[in-house]
């Protein structure tokens, strides 16, 4: 409490002492806008898309349908859809200036780019009888955007562009879902060209740093501190620190350090410039159930198998035991994880045993 308190003392000192002089920068008009929004702004075309899955969650998925070059191209463009991670959304790949963004990069590189958002963050918060009030809403994780959204985000993208394949592109959590659902469904692995993994997770047991030290708490205090429902959604107060006090000189670099520390320190690649556009779109909020989730995968000693068996305390666990072998026998992942080796370490939850177990698994024929 006393740290808070100083903590408190420390930032409203600051902002007392900027006042007029300057100190303060202009928020970024890009904090303020939705992801179709800032696809605009760089001049590029933008379209919302709503997904419904399975279950009857609706996903916003958005659209960058061709690039600022390239927009009188004939004939079908390769399709590529890019999957966000953790508590992220598909603002991740439009956040940094146009010719450092992924998204327009693919799109300028005559992609159709797809970006979907999983269950529960800032764009997929519909679902077809329930609302984000009901303690039943929030009760999902990872499994089931594996399970439903995957399928249905692919399905859906396929039957628009009229594609037998797709490119896949997942970031962090964005992988897991991938490897799960492609391991456990070959009809919807065989849509898959190629899988290519960001800092790809596939077990928490070698991973450091104080979101993994968060999830070793307790279940039940993970519940007292969150509640059931979600988990660090993007609210009003958010949004309110990230215009308000992460545009301040000094501030910008506590938040700048707040990201570090939850994503790993890596100041090269942080656009110090834009630190209110990141924090006002990420985080993006998922269910205390995913949080939850997470904490067991990520108890030293348990593997992900074992981890489905559990028996989740709350209700819609899966019962799936994921076979991650499989995984290996598709072929293309093998290729893409040799690919990735040497990145891994961008983010503070390194794996390079379970990519190792992965790598050196042998190809099956097929
Ligand atoms: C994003 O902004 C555009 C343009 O203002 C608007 O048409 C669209 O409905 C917004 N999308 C969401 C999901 O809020
Ligand atoms: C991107 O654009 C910025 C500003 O226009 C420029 O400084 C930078 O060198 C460019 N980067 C690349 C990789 O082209
Ligand atoms: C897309 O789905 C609709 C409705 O199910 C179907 O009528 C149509 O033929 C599908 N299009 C393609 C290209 O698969
Ligand atoms: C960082 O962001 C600022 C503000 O948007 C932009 O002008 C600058 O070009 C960016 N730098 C890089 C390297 O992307």
């Amino acid at each position: 409490m006393q740290l808070l308190g100083r903590v408190i003392c420390f930032v409203v000192g600051i902002l007392l002492s900027g006042g007029p002089t300057g100190t303060i920068s202009a928020v970024d008009p890009e904090a303020n806008m939705n992801v179709t929004e800032i696809i605009m702004h760089w001049g590029y075309p933008g379209e919302e898309h709503s997904v419904q899955t399975g279950d009857g969650y609706i996903l916003g998925v958005h659209r960058i349908p061709h690039g600022r070059k390239n927009q009188f191209d004939k004939g079908p463009k390769p399709v590529v859809y890019l999957q966000h991670g953790f508590l992220a959304d598909s603002s991740n790949w439009v956040t940094n200036i146009d010719n450092n963004s992924l998204g327009f990069i693919l799109a300028d590189a005559g992609f159709d780019v797809w970006m979907g958002n999983s269950r529960g963050n800032t764009w997929s918060r519909k679902h077809k009888t329930l609302s984000v009030s009901q303690d039943e809403y929030w009760a999902f994780s990872f499994d089931e955007m594996a399970k439903y959204d995957l399928p249905a985000s692919i399905n859906y993208i396929l039957n628009k562009t009229g594609q037998e394949q797709l490119y896949y592109v997942g970031h962090s959590q964005g992988c897991t879902i991938g490897f799960i659902a492609f391991s456990q469904m070959p009809e919807l692995a065989k849509k898959v060209k190629m899988f290519f993994a960001l800092a790809p997770v596939l077990s928490l047991n070698f991973a450091s740093g104080p979101m993994v030290k968060l999830g070793r708490l307790p279940d039940l205090l993970l519940e007292d501190l969150f509640g059931q429902k979600q988990f660090l959604p993007q609210s009003a107060m958010v949004k309110w620190l990230s215009t308000h006090i992460c545009t301040h000189v000094i501030m910008k670099e506590l938040c700048a350090n707040i990201f570090f520390l939850i994503c790993g320190f890596n100041e090269k690649n942080l656009n110090m410039s834009r630190v209110d556009v990141y924090t006002t779109h990420c985080p993006a909020g998922t269910s205390v159930q995913n949080m939850v989730h997470w904490t067991q995968v990520s108890t030293p000693g348990y593997r992900w198998a074992q981890v489905s068996t559990l028996g989740y305390r709350w209700a819609q666990v899966s019962t799936l035991g994921y076979r991650w072998v499989q995984v290996c026998t598709l072929g293309y992942c093998w290729a893409q994880v040799k690919l990735v080796l040497g990145k891994v370490g961008a983010g503070q939850a390194r794996e390079p045993p379970s990519i190792a177990l992965l790598h050196t698994c042998p190809r099956q024929k097929q």
